[in-house]
């Protein structure tokens, strides 16, 4: 078995754009060199790291049944991220992983699901929809709504999936900008304002989202409010992270290492913890 301090040489095998706004988002196809399969967890996450530069944690974005690549989706924030964004296809960078818990796939099935995503937050939850919408789980996971916010139309990532989606049994794809803009006949509004309109059953459904902080707790706050149960609201957290293996201490929030016990949390578990996300 690999060590999970030891990072393994992989290859950028392709690079999609996804926005065209000043918010510079890109997916990396990445392929380990000695061509070994990654398995893993929707939910779960990798270290990148490229030597010089430094290490990050990034979420897998992609289906875990596609053995052929994982896909990293990564927002141009700093040091690693430009450096990162400045690889062509071909360019070597190093791996470890996957760290973290997962989405409880089991708990979800046989239940309705409400997906809400904002902005970059629909990349950790793209494995998970990816896992419920393939043709192997349509019986398991049936009535799926998705709200996915970006800030304009220029900011959504995945556009290419959202007619696919669209197009499953059982699913319904709404999509909110911030501001009203020409020509767009899609919601308005950030999703905490908007969620109260969707025909939705809140005692008997889960609510798994993941987006920027301001969002989380606006979005928490409201499917308490619609009576939905904090044992049934999922979401997913960024803290600073930098072993991945609950050694350094360094993404705690009170007795909970994000990189170990989460990052993939209950509603009522982050309840009881201190308000440090
Ligand atoms: C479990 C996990 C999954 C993640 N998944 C993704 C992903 O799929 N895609 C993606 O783009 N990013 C993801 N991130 C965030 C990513 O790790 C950081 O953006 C990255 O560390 C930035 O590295 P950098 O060297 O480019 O930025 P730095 O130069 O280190 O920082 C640039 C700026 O971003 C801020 N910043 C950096 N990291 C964080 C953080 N974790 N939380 C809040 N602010 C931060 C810094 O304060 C600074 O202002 C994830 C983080 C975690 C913990
Ligand atoms: S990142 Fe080191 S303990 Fe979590």
């Amino acid at each position: 078995m690999n060590s999970p301090y030891t990072p393994q040489k992989a290859e950028i095998v392709d690079i999609i754009q996804e926005t065209t706004s000043d918010l510079d988002i890109k997916t990396f196809r990445i392929k380990f060199a000695t061509g070994e399969e990654m398995n893993f967890l929707p939910g779960q996450f990798v270290e990148l790291s490229i030597p010089g530069i430094g290490e990050a944690p990034f979420g897998f974005a992609s289906s875990p049944k596609n053995k052929e690549f994982i896909e990293l989706t990564i927002k141009r924030v700093g040091h690693l991220t430009d450096a990162l964004h400045s690889m062509a296809v071909g360019s070597t960078v190093w791996i470890r992983g996957p760290f973290g818990n997962h989405f409880p796939l089991k708990e979800l099935e046989k239940s309705k699901i409400l997906i809400i995503a904002g902005g970059l937050g629909l990349s950790p939850l793209r494995p998970l929809i990816l896992t419920m919408l393939d043709d192997e789980n349509r019986n398991k996971y049936c009535d799926i709504q998705m709200l996915i916010a970006a800030r304009s139309t220029q900011d959504f990532s995945y556009r290419r999936d959202f007619a696919k989606w669209r197009k499953v049994k059982d699913t319904k794809v709404l999509l909110t900008i911030d501001r009203a803009e020409n020509g767009w006949d899609g919601l308005v509004g950030f999703p905490h304002n908007l969620v109260a309109d969707l025909d939705i059953d809140y005692q008997n459904t889960y609510g798994v989202f993941c987006g920027p902080p301001v969002m989380i707790k606006a979005v928490s706050n409201k499917l308490i409010e619609l009576g939905m149960p904090k044992s049934k609201i999922l979401t997913t957290l960024e803290m600073r992270m930098t072993c991945g293996v609950g050694k350094c201490g360094k993404c705690n929030i009170g007795h909970s290492y994000v990189c170990v016990d989460g990052p993939v949390y209950r509603l009522d578990q982050l309840s009881s913890m201190p308000n440090e996300y």
